[in-house]
């Protein structure tokens, strides 16, 4: 069996349901994952639905006044997030007649979209084949395969970055970018995962040479 089809399949056994999940619409989509760049799930779901709820669409939250924005953003910290959010909203609006980018590049564009959240956006959105590598999928895979490097170095980022590309099944990038995160959030966990019940424990490198817990390595703060 290969990676990603164990993945997948753990994935869709054990996936939460998530209201961001149930929809090809980039707005929604891009909402949710600036909602959660600094933020848990538990945390960011009352703000999700209180965003889409007062702003249906883009060209509501376009139209709204930065001070609404930002009321509505209240407690969530990261401030400069809704800012940028709001700016992006504005410049899809008036820039791009309404129309969101349609790829990992162009989505790079927008303010406070970064390659991470690009790639999150292009895949769940438009099916786009990147791979997004965040803090969760360093996790997995510095573990599942071993992987020693230290993971605040640039190195570090190239290599992931390739392999999860390597990893990423071109013929469907959304369910295994959603799974790996998902992987990252509730199984594969930063303390004390319990390997028992991972689907990877025959295959783990950490888990067979005793560095689950030393992975990934992180060497500055
Ligand atoms: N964290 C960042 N993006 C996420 C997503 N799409 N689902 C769950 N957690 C996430």
């Amino acid at each position: 069996m290969i990676f990603s089809n164990i993945l997948i399949e753990w994935y869709l056994q054990n996936k939460r349901s998530l209201p961001w999940r149930n929809t090809k619409n980039p707005y929604p989509i891009w909402l949710s994952e600036i909602i959660l760049q600094q933020t848990r799930v538990a945390q960011g779901l009352p703000y999700f639905e209180a965003f889409t709820t007062e702003f249906k669409t883009v060209f509501d939250l376009a139209n709204a006044s930065e001070e609404q924005v930002l009321k509505l953003w209240q407690g969530l910290g990261y401030y400069s997030r809704a800012r940028n959010l709001h700016a992006a909203a504005k410049y899809i609006v008036n820039d791009l007649n309404g129309v969101f980018p349609s790829s990992y590049k162009e989505l790079l564009h927008l303010k406070g979209v970064g390659e991470y959240t690009a790639a999150a956006i292009a895949s769940f959105a438009y099916d786009e084949p990147v791979a997004v590598v965040d803090g969760n999928v360093f996790r997995v895979l510095s573990r599942v395969f071993g992987i020693e490097t230290d993971i605040s170095s640039s190195k570090a980022k190239k290599e992931f970055q390739e392999l999860a590309q390597e990893l990423l099944p071109i013929e469907d990038p959304a369910i295994f970018n959603q799974a790996i995160m998902e992987f990252g959030a509730t199984q594969c966990v930063p303390q004390r995962p319990d390997c028992s019940v991972c689907v990877f424990n025959t295959k783990c490198v950490a888990l067979q040479q005793k560095k689950v817990e030393s992975l990934p390595v992180k060497l500055k703060k």
